[in-house]
């Protein structure tokens, strides 16, 4: 496996092998890896010549009050991880690299960014719309993987791909869980005792909202108003936003009639945790 930590030879190297015709798939992420990011990882192995893993905490994308300093970052367990699960290059730059002085240039996606974890992040989607694009020009991917987890982003990313005409596929994985529901996240290490364990209450809810509509229920203001209560019982846990949107414009939906994407942002403490479950269709 090779590590690059300069764009241009990132480029250089893997502008070669698609010359030789070997296809691309890519993978970013922000390091810290976990099984959700290993299951993209091996994804991509099956179905490409070349794995691409980039590494980048991408400080556009964190508001001022958020994390971004604090953000868990091991490259030498990262490395190890990757390589076990088949990746070829890691993709390594640096903020300086990325954002150099002078730095001007972002991109935008509107509507569905202003909705669900847009209210509560104003910037966030422009960041990350900003650098998967930075990274999809660097890397040039016939496929990148991106996991269900953050499911506003895959849609916003999807979204963005299609009205920029960018020349790949995004496939999007399902959400890897913890034995007792709680979906994985780099940030999931910072939960202390007592909120890990009110933390899977989030996959319990959504749990919930399977059952009611399993039995016929499709009133979203009851499903929702089933899941707050729910959530209500844990002491530490603070609702964000419980949302019912439709999957494609996350629009909220008053009745669910075909597809929908049931999605929730929870502080645990002092931790903002998010999940979500997709009811018949995907991103
Ligand atoms: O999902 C993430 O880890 C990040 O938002 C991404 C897509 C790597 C962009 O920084």
């Amino acid at each position: 496996m090779r590590i690059f930590k300069e764009i241009k030879e990132a480029q250089g190297y893997i502008k070669k092998e698609k010359e030789k015709g070997r296809s691309v798939g890519f993978v970013p992420t922000m390091g810290y890896l976990h099984e959700g990011h290993l299951s993209l990882i091996r994804e991509a192995r099956k179905r490409n010549d070349l794995v691409v893993v980039s590494i980048f905490v991408n400080p556009a994308q964190f508001g001022p009050k958020e994390d971004y300093k604090r953000y868990p970052r091991d490259l030498k367990r990262d490395e190890r991880l990757a390589r076990a699960s088949g990746a070829d290059i890691i993709f390594y730059p640096s903020v300086r690299g990325i954002y150099p002085d002078g730095y001007q240039t972002y991109v935008e996606v509107t509507d569905i960014t202003e909705r669900l974890c847009g209210k509560s992040r104003p910037g966030h989607f422009k960041g990350v719309a900003t650098i998967v694009t930075k990274l999809f020009n660097i890397v040039q991917p016939d496929i990148a993987y991106f996991g269900q987890k953050d499911a506003q982003q895959a849609i916003v990313i999807k979204r963005m791909a299609g009205d920029l005409n960018m020349d790949l596929k995004i496939r999007v994985m399902p959400i890897v869980r913890e034995p007792d529901g709680l979906a994985m996240s780099s940030r999931n290490r910072y939960l202390s005792d007592r909120e890990r364990s009110d933390a899977p209450v989030l996959y319990d809810s959504l749990n919930l909202a399977r059952r009611l509509i399993k039995s016929g229920c499709r009133d979203t203001n009851r499903i929702k108003n089933d899941m707050k209560r729910l959530i209500k019982s844990k002491k530490g846990a603070r609702i964000d936003y419980i949302s019912i949107s439709d999957l494609r414009n996350l629009r909220e939906l008053k009745r669910i009639k075909k597809e929908a994407l049931i999605a929730l942002a929870v502080r645990i403490g002092k931790r903002r945790l998010i999940d979500n479950m997709i009811v018949g269709g995907r991103i």
